[in-house]
C-alpha cells in the first residue's frame, strides 16, 4: 500500500507537523484515512467546510461550472462572478460597497494593507497581541507570535501591537498615522478568544476619531461558525474593510476583502490572477445558499449551547478554561494539547490546537447531533484518561 505520509514527509517542505493520518474521503462531517478508518472530523481544513465535506450542492455547482469555464480574467465580467458578488453583498450584512476577490486569508490581508494605505496615505498599521493573520510578508507582519515571524526579517514596516480586549492599551497605539487596524473577532490560532464588545466598539470610536480604517478579518470566523453570519455583528459596528476566506468557497480557495463605500484602488493598482474565478464563484454561491437555506448560523448557535451543556470544563482538573463563540469552540488546558488530541483520534475524532495548550474543535455547521456528542465524550475521555 502506498504510503502517503512518507511521500509527503520526505517531499513536502516541513511546515507542518504531520499528524500520521492520510485523509482520503469525506462526507458531512465524517473523514475517512486510507485504510479505512472514519473519523468525526472538527479540523474540517482549518474551519473552512463550513457546509461538510463533498456537500451535495457544492460538489454539483463545481462539476457544473467546471464544465462550462473555470478561468476568466478580471478584465472579463463572468456571470458566476458578478452573481456571487450580488449574493455576496446581501449575506453581509455591514455596509459594504466593493470587494476584491482572492484566493486566501493572507491575500485578503495584503490586499487590505495596500487598500489601507493607498487610500490614507499614511504608513502604519496595529494589530493585537496574539494575532493571526496569516503566512505571506504583509500577513505576518500583522501576525503577533515571534515563531511565525523572526526568521523572516526584514517584514514590512509599519506594523505594531497592542494588548487584545484591553481597549485602554490598544486605543492608545491608534493614531493619526494609522492607516488601518487589524482585528479578529475572535481570535483564532491564538487560542480561541472572543473579542469584548466594549472593547471593539471602543477601537470603533477611535478610529473614527483618527481615520484609522476597521479591517475585521473574519477569515476563519466568517459564513456562520460563531452563531450569526459574521462575527462582527455580536458587536454592532460595522468594519471599513471586512476580510473572508475559509469556508466562503465551501472547499475551493478563495478569499474576498470587502470595504465601505469611499474606498476603492484604480487600474493597476492590484489584481489576481485566480481572483474570482468562475469555479470558485460558482462554488461560493452554493456554500452562501446552503447556509441560508439550512440557517446553519442558528444552527451553530444552538449546537454550540449543546455544547457548553454536555461539556462541564469542572469535571477535569486540567481544564483552565472553556471559550466559545457558536461552533468556534476552544478548551484550554494546564499542559501540553497534544497528547489529547492524539487520544481523541484513536476514538475517531479529529481536533486541533490552537498555541500549544488549546484544543481546538471547528465542526461543520451540518454536524448531526449524534456525531457532535460523540465529539464532546471523545474529549470528555481524552480528558478523563490522558494523564
Ligand atoms: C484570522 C485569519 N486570517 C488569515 C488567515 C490566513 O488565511 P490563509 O491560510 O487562507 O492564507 C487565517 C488562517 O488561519 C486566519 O485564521
Amino acid at each position: 500500500m502506498t504510503d502517503f505520509n512518507a511521500i509527503e514527509e520526505s517531499r513536502s517542505l516541513s511546515c507542518y507537523v504531520k499528524r500520521g493520518v492520510a485523509l482520503v474521503r469525506g462526507e458531512g462531517a465524517r473523514v475517512w484515512d486510507d485504510r479505512g478508518a472514519e473519523y468525526i472530523d472538527c479540523v474540517t481544513g482549518h474551519g473552512v467546510a463550513n457546509v461538510g465535506h463533498a456537500n451535495p450542492r457544492v460538489a454539483e455547482a463545481i462539476a457544473k461550472q467546471s464544465r462550462t469555464l473555470t478561468t476568466c480574467s478580471g478584465v472579463f465580467a463572468n456571470d458566476a462572478r458578478a452573481k456571487l458578488l450580488e449574493k455576496l453583498f446581501d449575506f453581509v450584512p455591514f455596509a459594504m460597497e466593493k470587494a476584491f476577490l482572492g484566493n486566501s486569508g493572507a491575500e485578503a490581508v495584503e490586499a487590505a494593507i495596500k487598500i489601507a494605505r493607498a487610500n490614507t496615505g499614511r504608513e502604519n498599521f496595529v494589530a493585537a497581541m496574539r494575532a493571526f493573520h496569516g503566512r505571506t510578508m504583509g500577513a505576518v507582519s500583522a501576525t503577533h507570535k515571534s515563531d511565525y515571524r523572526d526568521a523572516f526579517a526584514p517584514l514590512v514596516p509599519g506594523f505594531r501591537h497592542a494588548p487584545f480586549n484591553n481597549a485602554e492599551k490598544f486605543v492608545a497605539a491608534i493614531d493619526e498615522t494609522v492607516a488601518g487596524v487589524f482585528l479578529e473577532p475572535v481570535q483564532g490560532e491564538g487560542g480561541v478568544r472572543p473579542a469584548d464588545e466594549a472593547f471593539v466598539r471602543a477601537v470603533r470610536e477611535r478610529c473614527d476619531e483618527t481615520g484609522a480604517l476597521l479591517i475585521m478579518d473574519e477569515a476563519q470566523t466568517g459564513f456562520g461558525r460563531t452563531g450569526k453570519r459574521f462575527a462582527t455583528e455580536y458587536f454592532d459596528v460595522d468594519p471599513d474593510v471586512l476580510l473572508l476566506a475559509k469556508a466562503i468557497g465551501g472547499g475551493v480557495p478563495m478569499g474576498a476583502t470587502m470595504v465601505r463605500a469611499g474606498l476603492d484602488l484604480t487600474p493597476g493598482k492590484h489584481g489576481s490572477t485566480f481572483g474570482g474565478n468562475p469555479l470558485a464563484c460558482a462554488a461560493s454561491l452554493a456554500t452562501i445558499d446552503e447556509i441560508l437555506e439550512r440557517g446553519l448560523d442558528k444552527r451553530a448557535a444552538e449546537l454550540g449551547e449543546r455544547f457548553d451543556e454536555r461539556f462541564d470544563p469542572a469535571r477535569h482538573d486540567v481544564v483552565r478554561e472553556r471559550r466559545r463563540l457558536g461552533l468556534m469552540i476552544g478548551v484550554e488546558l494546564k499542559t501540553k494539547a497534544k497528547p489529547y488530541l492524539e487520544h481523541m483520534a484513536t476514538n475517531g475524532v479529529l481536533a486541533m490546537t490552537a498555541g500549544p495548550t488549546v484544543i481546538r474543535m471547528l465542526p461543520p455547521l451540518t454536524i448531526e447531533i449524534e456525531e457532535f456528542d460523540r465529539a464532546i465524550d471523545a474529549l470528555d475521555e481524552a480528558l478523563r484518561e490522558v494523564g
